[in-house]
């Protein structure tokens, strides 16, 4: 590991009215701070020159404290830094990761309260990152966070790809408009989707993606959100300025902190080249370093799941349809009739099993296994999970020696139904119990109103649950992928064995109805820029009336696209969703989900447009083979793949799965063509990607 570490501090007098600006690595981000008149702290970013970040207020509003951290502030020293390393991650995007920026700290102090904070910039090639920090210190103690005003000043009318800025679901489909129309297509954004009580009719959510006229992309979200509420970002119409928006508590309060603390980072990426935001690293560098020391049980996972004939409707997760007669808790379920249609049954799970382990898959996740479903949607909560006791067709020993018998890992799944401190009170009997039954990885879920207080699902208490989880997950050496909880912030550097989360709008919205066949060039722009999605790819079935008669929703993506999306949408862990009867139909576009890798030495963006394409080439980690995957929006468009990167010299067979002709997402979504090529460091490849298609590549060193 390379580092460099260079302090130039300057200690400051009181000085009343001050303002400083600072470089990024590469002179194309600059920086200014500075305080008002009344010691209100400001700061604005250019990026080459232009302003993107116009001057915008910085501070945090207290409960019970007039001051607040708003202003007669004074600047008492200034601390300039400038950081450069290279650091492994334990799984990723690429082998060795870059941590290069300009630090700049401000101590501002109250002289009137006697006490201080520090505001933290760091300027990387990409953007800015900064946050608040709160120093032990005699006036400042344990405090209430009323509302944070940090403000995002934008300099025009931006086109933005947003969705609304809700306190539980960030299950939308993506709306791109003006800034100016988002308050008008506020209640249409929300369609679709069980809404919830929204703070505003302008409240976004982050990372928020944005294109300026003149070509400048601009994404805002936060890094390293630990013991506080998540940031919404509310549009002041007149202004175009966003301003921060926790989530709040049940009483409406919105983080308790006790010094020392810090606050997330919040940044702002800023590029002319949209590949550069896909790129970036600066999330994940904003956070701490691994914190286990033993990482040899963290794997990448390639999986599939008793799940998605649940999740059409096919089968249920509930074992009997009769339960809310019987006393609920008490429930002998062998006396109780079964529907007929319960997926997790050891039979039907070994049919699994035994396909998953032909086809070279790592691990198997089995919901619907434990009893509880069958109250899970009732109003009765005094019955929820207990996370050890299996339905009386799941035999958990017979699986689980079958699966190790035929090298297949078994994936835990636990609901919570949003019931937090009835899973912490588990917590420590449901790891212990898949150590005991040899489960590595759990999915976890948080379906529903958070119980018992009607707290958030991104408000600092629920926030304090998930990492809480994903850390005594650690303790057991158990890889976490949780759905439903707060959306990443790049903290999988910090706790690697947080391998995923769902926090967005995923495959399972196909049979909801629906999402738009553009949704997935517009994720890796928003949702991924915290972290890896268990999007749950792979249907080759769009038709789900063929699962389920009384589901007449469609898939809206052709097979060649679904392929991509293993490249495109970057995650350790990576499903094939479907069910094996319908890979059986498709054994050759199957074979590219068999081959493809799910970790990396490189990662290349090699063209991206939000909402229309992107193309990403990916090096498969310690080995020679890469893989590429293009997913396009509506509009059929033809492009140039040049294989620069490959290695020179070397002679290697690209295997290119294509939309056919006539493909469509709609009409035609099965319609692909499978062929092959030698290639060379000097191949440029001729490609075509159909309406809501696209193509992946598979190119093996022969
Ligand atoms: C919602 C999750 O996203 C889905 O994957 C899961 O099957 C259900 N909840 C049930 O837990
Ligand atoms: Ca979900």
């Amino acid at each position: 590991m390379k580092k460099r570490l260079i302090v130039l501090g300057v200690i400051m007098s009181s000085i009343l009215s001050y303002g400083q600006t600072l470089k990024s690595p590469n002179s194309e981000h600059e920086l200014n701070f500075k305080l008002n008149e009344v010691g209100t702290p400001f700061y604005s970013l250019h990026y080459k020159g232009k302003e993107v970040i116009k001057e915008s207020q910085l501070g945090l509003e207290l409960v019970d404290d007039e001051t607040s951290l708003m202003n007669g502030f004074e600047v008492k020293e200034v601390s300039e830094t400038s950081f450069n390393e290279v650091w492994e991650p334990v799984w990723g995007e690429q082998s060795e990761i870059i941590n290069h920026y300009n630090e700049v700290a401000f101590t501002l102090e109250q002289p009137e309260m006697n006490r201080h904070i520090i505001i933290r910039f760091r300027l990387f090639d990409e953007g800015l990152g900064f946050r608040y920090e709160f120093p032990q210190q005699e006036n400042l103690v344990y405090f209430v966070i009323k509302e944070e005003h940090t403000e995002f000043g934008m300099t025009g009318d931006h086109t933005a790809y947003w969705i609304p800025g809700d306190y539980d679901s960030q299950e939308y489909d993506y709306t791109t408009s003006k800034l100016s129309e988002i308050s008008g297509l506020f209640d249409d954004a929300l369609t679709g989707n069980a809404s919830q009580e929204q703070f505003a009719k302008t409240g976004v959510q982050t990372s928020l993606m944005m294109k300026s006229e003149d070509g400048i992309y601009i994404n805002l979200h936060e890094a390293a959100l630990k013991e506080y509420s998540l940031m919404n970002l509310n549009l002041d119409e007149s202004s175009l300025t966003f301003k921060s928006w926790l989530t709040p508590d049940a009483v409406g309060n919105k983080g308790y902190l006790q010094a020392p603390a810090v606050s997330p980072w919040r940044t702002v990426m800023v590029s002319d080249d949209a590949t550069d935001i896909l790129a970036s690293n600066m999330t994940l560098n904003l956070n701490e370093p691994n914190t286990l020391e033993d990482t040899s049980w963290i794997k990448p996972i390639k999986y599939m799941g008793v799940w998605w004939e649940m999740i059409t409707g096919k089968s249920t997760w509930n074992y009997t349809d009769d339960l809310p007669s019987v006393k609920l808790g008490e429930t002998d379920y062998s006396k109780t009739t079964p529907n007929g249609k319960h997926a997790a049954n050891t039979e039907h799970v070994k049919k699994y099993i035994d396909f998953a382990s032909k086809h070279g898959f790592d691990a198997l996740l089995v919901e619907g296994w434990n009893e509880g479903w069958e109250d899970w949607f009732g109003n009765s909560k005094d019955f929820v999970f207990d996370f050890v006791t299996p339905y009386p067709d799941f035999d958990v020993e017979e699986i689980h020696d079958y699966a190790r018998s035929k090298n297949i890992e078994m994936m835990m799944h636990h609901e919570t139904s949003g019931a937090i401190r009835n899973y912490e009170r588990h917590l420590d009997t449901a790891y212990q119990f898949m150590n005991k039954c040899g489960y590595t990885s759990v999915k976890s879920g948080y379906v529903g109103d958070i119980i018992p207080r009607g707290e958030r699902h991104y408000g600092q208490w629920a926030i304090n649950h998930y990492l809480y989880a994903v850390k005594k997950a650690a303790d057991y050496k158990i890889m976490v992928n949780a759905h439903e909880a707060v959306r990443p912030t790049g903290l999988r550097r910090t706790y690697p064995n947080l391998i995923g989360n769902e926090s967005a709008r995923g495959t399972e919205f196909q049979v909801f109805g629906g999402s738009k066949p553009n949704h997935v060039t517009i994720l890796p722009f928003t949702r991924l820029i915290g972290g890896p999605m268990d999007y749950t790819p792979g249907i080759f079935e769009m038709d789900i009336s063929k699962l389920n008669p009384d589901n007449n929703s469609h898939v809206n993506s052709t097979i060649a696209n679904q392929l991509a999306l293993y490249v495109t949408m970057y995650s350790p862990l990576q499903m094939a969703a479907d069910l094996p009867e319908h890979y059986e139909q498709f054994m050759d576009a199957f074979q590219f989900i068999k081959d493809v890798a799910i970790d990396w030495d490189e990662s290349h963006y090699l063209e991206a447009e939000p909402g229309e394409y992107l193309t990403v080439a990916r090096k498969a980690k310690d080995e020679s083979s890469w893989f590429i995957g293009n997913v396009n929006g509506t509009t059929p468009r033809k492009t140039q793949v040049e294989l620069d990167f490959l290695e020179k010299g070397k002679t290697y067979e690209a295997t290119i799965y294509a939309d056919a002709k006539d493909a469509h997402y709609k009409t035609n979504p099965q319609a692909y063509e499978i062929s092959t090529k030698k290639v060379t460091s000097r191949s440029t490849l001729k490609l075509k990607s159909a309406s809501g298609g696209g193509f992946a590549i598979s190119i093996i060193e022969k």
